[in-house]
């Protein structure tokens, strides 16, 4: 990629280019040379994007050396082949051909070596390499200096000027020490570039094995209705229907009939526990009357046993999302009233639901003993935090916020806020209430 800068908001003509030589005393020459490096750094700290480090590198230097032409070259993939990344004063036509192999020409060598390179005309230097090009720009003192980073180079900057010159060995120093900061920034562009993408894939891996987890979890629960539930429902009715034929018949074995009743209700206790697992693993209800019907039944099934008092309350008209998003809404909710079980010691729950055209908001708060957030900063070994930070990847996956509220002694609240759009935007769902 190439982009032409815009350096030089004080960049004299080209007659003017690089006039440090004639900046006085030693001391001053120093003092400028301190202020200039503290002005590079200064403008490409905190810069993460690469292309805006290398353009904002080299409009500072150009400024410092009332300079109007340069540009960066970097080292390609292979390592092997130099080309521009940025530039200023060249042509198009210029910065696309000066495409040089390690070694080769002014640049090439300086970022073999990691010696820099001063020329008081380049287009008579015999190790120039595309002097054709070279000389239709009109190039003639020309500097070049590594970019380093550790011990390597990752390309040279060049300044150029229309004009012979003679360069100081300050400017020399100068551009160096410049040239190692940017060497350094840029290392720390790519670090940050690669960090962004690693994270990137992880956040696609853990949304994917999310999608995975709930097909899974949907598929055990479909088999689970149609097979072992069905099955175990179908032997409860035999039981019963033997039990009735075994009295009708005037059987008097009363262990007998003791042990059918036994075994009967034992197969409808296992079927209730079986429908309880089909539910956590994915309620029917989801699909048929939606996320807010599931929560309700989800609280009541999980808190009602605890003595907990539920209630649910929808402002605004519900709507279907997609499968995918309702289920993982239920998962927040699931989560949220899992730790009410769990942990809260509450005697009340309280979930609404907020239904705008643009937006649902979602809150469940209890009141119970409640905890210190800020103490949660990681998943433990333990699991404790897992719940919570999956809430979050979730309710991220989904475009949306999410957060957890509470203080010790003060009951907890978890909210959640998710942007409706026309992606999820799914139907109206008329079969809502409390
Ligand atoms: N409603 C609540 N009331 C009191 N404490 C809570 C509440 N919700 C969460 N907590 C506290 O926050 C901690 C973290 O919750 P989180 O759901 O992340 O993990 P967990 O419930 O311990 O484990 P997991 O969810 O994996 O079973 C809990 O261990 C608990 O101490
Ligand atoms: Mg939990």
């Amino acid at each position: 990629m190439k982009r032409n800068t815009r350096a030089g908001q004080s960049a004299a003509g080209a007659g003017a280019d690089l006039n440090l030589s004639d900046r006085g005393s030693e001391a001053e020459e120093h003092y400028h040379s301190l202020v200039a490096l503290s002005r590079v750094s200064a403008a490409i700290s905190g810069l993460h994007e690469l292309d805006a480090i290398l353009r904002i590198g080299l409009d500072n230097v150009l400024n410092i050396m009332n300079g109007t032409v340069g540009g960066v070259m970097l080292r390609d993939e292979s390592g092997q082949n130099l080309f521009y990344r940025v530039y200023h004063g060249l042509s198009d036509k210029y910065a696309e051909e000066m495409r040089l192999k390690l070694g080769e020409g002014i640049a090439g060598k300086v970022a073999q070596s990691g010696r820099a390179a001063l020329l008081e005309d380049i287009s008579s230097d015999p190790d120039a390499a595309r002097l054709d090009l070279i000389s239709s720009e009109g190039l003639r003192a020309f500097i070049s200096v590594p970019l380093r980073a550790r011990d390597n180079v990752l390309g040279v900057m060049n300044v150029a000027s229309h004009v012979p010159h003679r360069f100081t060995k300050e400017d020399v120093h100068l551009l160096h020490s410049i040239g190692d900061q940017l060497g350094i920034a840029i290392e720390q562009a790519r670090l940050h570039d690669r960090l962004r993408k690693a994270r990137e894939r992880l956040r696609k891996l853990a949304r994917q094995n999310l999608v995975a987890e709930e097909k899974e979890r949907r598929r055990i629960a479909r088999e689970l209705h149609d097979e072992t539930s069905q099955s175990l429902s179908g032997i409860a009715l035999q039981l019963e229907a033997l039990i009735e034929m075994a009295s009708q018949s005037g059987n008097q074995d009363a262990s007998f009939i003791a042990g059918l009743r036994k075994v009967q209700s034992l197969t409808v206790q296992v079927h209730k526990e079986v429908s309880r697992v089909i539910s956590n693993l994915h309620p029917t209800v989801l699909d048929t009357l939606g996320l807010v019907a599931a929560a309700r039944q989800h609280a009541k099934n999980t808190l009602q046993s605890l003595d907990i008092n539920v209630t649910t309350e929808v402002k605004g008209s519900e709507m279907r999302f997609p499968a995918d998003v309702e289920a993982a809404l239920f998962r927040v909710v699931q989560g949220a009233i899992g730790n009410i079980a769990e942990h809260s010691k509450a005697k009340n729950v309280s979930m609404v639901f907020v239904y705008q055209p643009d937006e649902l908001a979602l809150n469940i708060s209890d009141d119970g003993q409640g905890f210190d957030v800020s103490r949660i900063t990681d998943v433990e070994e333990s699991g404790r935090g897992r719940g919570l930070f999956s809430m979050r990847e979730r309710v991220g996956f989904l475009g949306g916020t999410s957060g957890i509220e509470s203080r010790v002694g003060a009951g907890a609240m978890v909210w959640v806020k998710i942007p409706i759009h026309q992606d999820i935007r799914y139907g109206q769902n008329t079969g809502s209430g409390n």
